[in-house]
């Protein structure tokens, strides 16, 4: 099988894995919807792509295959984030290593985003990781969060830290989000990456990590935008930042992201 082919493969079976969207009816819509995509994007995507609704070809170098057959062969079995949003966390991490802080991610499952992160930072920089490495936790569950707790159970330390184990400066603090912050008081963060989805989580990320972050630093979450999190995760960014003076960049990823003041 054709690298692209084999990655819309993975990715299916990693989205029907994933309970992340409970009605069967909806299920299979959304499958539906990763087919086609996957499909338009193993068949025509490129450095430029046919971009709907602007309907133009755009500059995709998430699609080009330096970082397609690159970095994101590498990590695509083992993330649930697609070229585009592992491209763009690249990129703010290149930018953010100039700020003079520590890197931060909350949500690693199965580790690749995180290694993403590692490759860009080429050991340079601390990056902390943060998860139970066991699945979402009890406080998972409200009707909003859209999950369960456990769900993203298939994951383990042990596996995780096998898939960066070429990386130096790498810190795991496996366990509960905000109880994993502790000792943590004094740090000063360029970049976090939020990727905890459920609103209890988001916020306890959101109160820890914002008045730590470097003048300039930046936060990116990745489910902001995503339907399923609109009570979850958007709600908490904006619960969160209606109140301060930054306000969240929504990017057409499905991402956002906060720009330190
Ligand atoms: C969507 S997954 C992360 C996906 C990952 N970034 C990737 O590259 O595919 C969300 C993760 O958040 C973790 N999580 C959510 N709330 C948490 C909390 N309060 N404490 C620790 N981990 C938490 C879950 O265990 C799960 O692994």
């Amino acid at each position: 099988m054709s690298p692209q082919y084999r990655h819309m493969f993975d990715r299916l079976v990693g989205f029907a894995r994933n309970p992340v969207q409970k009605g069967a009816g909806e299920r299979v819509r959304l499958l539906s919807q990763q087919l086609i995509h996957g499909l338009y994007v193993a068949q025509f995507a490129g450095r430029y792509t046919f971009m709907l609704p602007a309907a133009q070809r755009f500059f995709t170098p998430w699609y080009a295959p330096e970082f397609r057959d690159g970095v994101f062969a590498r990590v695509r079995a083992h993330t649930l984030l697609r070229e585009e949003n592992c491209h763009l966390l690249e990129s703010l991490v290149r930018h953010a290593r100039h700020l003079g802080g520590d890197f931060a991610e909350c949500g690693i499952y199965r580790g690749g985003s995180a290694w993403v992160m590692a490759n860009a930072l080429a050991g340079q920089h601390a990056l902390h990781l943060f998860d139970t490495f066991t699945g979402m936790p009890a406080t998972a569950g409200a009707a909003t969060d859209g999950h369960t707790e456990g769900d993203f159970g298939d994951t383990s330390l042990a596996s995780v830290q096998t898939f960066l184990a070429d990386f130096s400066s790498v810190h795991f603090h496996p366990g509960f989000i905000p109880d994993t912050f502790e000792g943590l008081d004094n740090h000063q963060w360029a970049f976090a990456h939020i990727d905890v989805d459920i609103y209890s989580s988001a916020l306890a990320c959101l109160e820890y990590f914002y008045p730590r972050m470097k003048p300039g630093g930046v936060i990116l979450l990745d489910d902001y935008g995503y339907r399923i999190y609109e009570h979850a995760e958007k709600r908490a960014v904006d619960d969160f930042f209606a109140t301060r003076p930054e306000k969240p960049i929504v990017l057409p990823t499905g991402q956002a992201m906060i720009l330190k003041i």
